[in-house]
């Protein structure tokens, strides 16, 4: 029986479409077809918006807009832990644009890392059928909540309670590998359990990278569109690294870097955060909105702290050193676009670079 929420659930996900479509986001006939059918308001019943100041307000599915909202091209944050999003559903423009990069094809098995709500799980169920998926969650009660509601849909995947870190050797290997948490570094097994030829897409420091899998490496370009992915975690855990507190000894001395200027640049912030991995980025303002101060810090305790013209940094890593390195190698190469940047996998660990592999970008790691 089709309810009237089914119904209006219907023409929205056909507006959706046809708004991707418009902007050039929806390529694929074929995709379209799974994001028309898919329900996504099976998979987040509630869950927080951002509000126009900042703060999360949280939406039921007895809120007049529910429909409209989960059918907006915007990310819904569904679990809240001491006040940090440690789950969400991932804005849908987003999501096709990593599917359609994934390019799958029928018949390929595809292992999922970060199940979240099971809903593109539940895209990639109904594209190529649930037993060539597998979905891999670190929190079990998240991956128990995913399992039934994709179970509601029609879809059995398989869903796995772990660390997506570690893949699923179980079902490998895999034709294509797509995680849809934020990482720093690519994780070794996944080179393992992607077969040669296959595609991995992982978001990676603010960006995401699709890499095409050989023998004994991967190698290839980040997308040319922004991502902004909460963090891999380990159980229990929110992800996020806790500000150490000033450290009464630093090594101070004079920068001459524009604070407001590096703060706003999308595409200077996306090379940071390859360039300075596992790092927390916070900025003041002023009054007059220019930025007046620059913090960074690691869960290492690497800490950095610009103000005034004087840095101060203290730690295991000089933040800022690699900070201004980074952005020596940006200017001087015209303000690279993400697309120009790219990496290299092997056991051995991983390359960024700029433009080719026998590139690489200056990196302060942890
Ligand atoms: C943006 S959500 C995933 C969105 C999901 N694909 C969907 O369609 O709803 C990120 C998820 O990654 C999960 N996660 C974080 N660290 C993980 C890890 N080490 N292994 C597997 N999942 C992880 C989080 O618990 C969270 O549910």
């Amino acid at each position: 029986m089709t309810t009237d929420t089914d119904e209006r659930a219907r023409q929205l996900r056909t507006a959706l479409a046809d708004a991707l479509e418009a902007s050039g986001q929806l390529r694929d006939r074929t995709w379209r077809r799974v994001f028309e059918t898919v329900p996504r308001h099976a998979f987040v019943p509630e869950f927080w918006t951002l509000t126009a100041d900042g703060g999360p307000e949280h939406v039921t599915a007895t809120a007049p807009d529910w429909l409209e909202l989960v059918y907006a091209d915007e990310a819904l944050a569904t679990q809240m832990t001491d006040g940090i999003a440690t789950s969400s559903s991932t804005a849908p423009g987003l999501m096709l644009g990593m599917l359609q990069a994934l390019d799958v094809d029928d018949g390929h098995r595809v292992l999922e890392v970060a199940t979240g709500t099971g809903y593109n799980a539940g895209l990639l169920a109904e594209r190529l059928g649930s037993h060539q998926v597998v979905t891999v969650e670190v929190d079990p009660a998240l991956a128990r909540l995913a399992g039934t509601r994709l179970r509601g849909c029609g879809y059995t995947p398989l869903v796995i309670a772990g660390d997506g870190r570690d893949g699923h050797p179980g079902r490998a290997p895999y034709d294509r590998l797509i995680a849809t948490c934020g990482f720093t570094t690519i994780p070794a097994p996944w080179l393992e359990q992607v077969r040669p030829g296959g595609l991995i897409v992982c978001p990676l420091g603010w960006g995401t990278v699709r890499l095409v899998v050989d023998d004994d490496r991967a190698e290839g370009h980040f997308l040319s569109t922004g991502s902004y992915f909460m963090t891999v975690r380990d159980a229990g855990t929110t992800g996020t690294a806790k500000h150490p507190g000033r450290p009464s000894v630093t090594t101070d001395r004079a920068t001459t870097l524009e604070l407001t200027a590096l703060a706003d640049d999308e595409g200077f912030r996306f090379m940071l955060s390859l360039a300075v991995p596992d790092t927390a980025f916070a900025s003041e303002r002023g009054d007059d909105g220019q930025v007046t101060a620059v913090e960074l810090w690691g869960a290492d305790g690497a800490w950095a702290r610009a103000e005034g013209g004087t840095v101060r940094q203290a730690g295991p890593r000089m933040l800022w050193d690699a900070v201004e390195a980074a952005h020596e190698v940006y200017a001087e190469h015209g303000k690279p676009a993400r697309d120009r940047f790219g990496v290299t996998v092997t056991a051995g660990g991983q390359l960024i670079w700029l433009d080719s592999p026998n590139k690489p970008i200056p990196q302060a790691a942890p």
